[in-house]
């Protein structure tokens, strides 16, 4: 079945599996482990398309090994603009439901992510609205804080601030490092990320217009999972 994109306004509104674009950067874990959940049916979902900003990084050949198809769209010595216009004529082709960042170190301008308004989603290595940004974990252990996580959220014009959907907490102990806390944190993504696009994949979670509502009530606050 060809579905028009235009008629798209938000997410799929039939039972069909839910087509996913990924956007990684590099090692593509996440992408990796939400690509299998898709191929082993617990998420009503399958990967249309893997694109990276960077040619070479560990996520590509990731990808390829799971059968997936792959494209590199380069960031690196293009203008903002170009880019933006060259990721949404791949994105595009592939009609997706739904665009997943994952790892995807880019910044996106606001037309771009109006473009795609209600159906993108990342996940970011933070308790949101704290440490928005880059080097969340280190930033962590400078402030002395006691709980560390990860969010999974809607995708708005603000950076790391759109409307948040599912955190995974964790102690921060003693004797973390910042590679101790960052694989604790990255375990926990790689459950809740999945959970997230099992949600909207189920239909139990929707954008309705930037009020998220999970199981027909609005999420006011994220739904918070506690990981030893
Ligand atoms: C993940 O920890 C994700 O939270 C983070 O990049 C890592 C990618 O790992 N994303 C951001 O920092 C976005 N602001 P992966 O490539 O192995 O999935």
């Amino acid at each position: 079945m060809v579905r028009s994109a235009k008629a798209r306004t938000a997410l799929s509104s039939t039972s069909d599996p839910l087509r996913l674009a990924i956007l990684i950067s590099g090692r593509g874990s996440n992408m990796a482990t939400i690509a299998r959940e898709c191929l082993e049916r617990r998420i009503n979902a399958r990967v249309a398309v893997v694109i990276s900003n960077k040619p070479g990084v560990a996520g590509l050949p990731t990808a390829q090994q799971m059968g997936l198809r792959t494209q590199v769209v380069p960031s690196s010595g293009v203008g903002r603009e170009d880019f933006e216009k060259a990721l949404t004529a791949t994105l595009d082709e592939h009609a997706p439901d739904l665009v997943i960042l994952a790892g995807f170190m880019r910044v996106l301008t606001a037309p771009f992510v109006r473009h795609y308004s209600g159906r993108m989603i990342n996940i970011h290595p933070s308790l949101l609205p704290k440490y928005t940004g880059l080097h969340t974990h280190q930033r962590v252990l400078d402030a002395g804080d006691t709980e560390h996580g990860a969010t999974v959220h809607f995708v708005t014009p603000e950076l790391d601030g759109g409307p948040l959907i599912l955190q995974s907490r964790v102690p921060v102990k003693t004797a973390d490092s910042e590679a101790t806390l960052a694989a604790r944190v990255q375990a926990t993504e790689h459950v809740i990320y999945p959970r997230v696009i099992a949600w909207i994949a189920d239909k139990r979670l929707d954008w309705n217009g930037g009020r998220p509502l999970l199981d027909g009530k609005h999420l006011t606050q994220p739904v918070v999972e506690d990981f030893p």
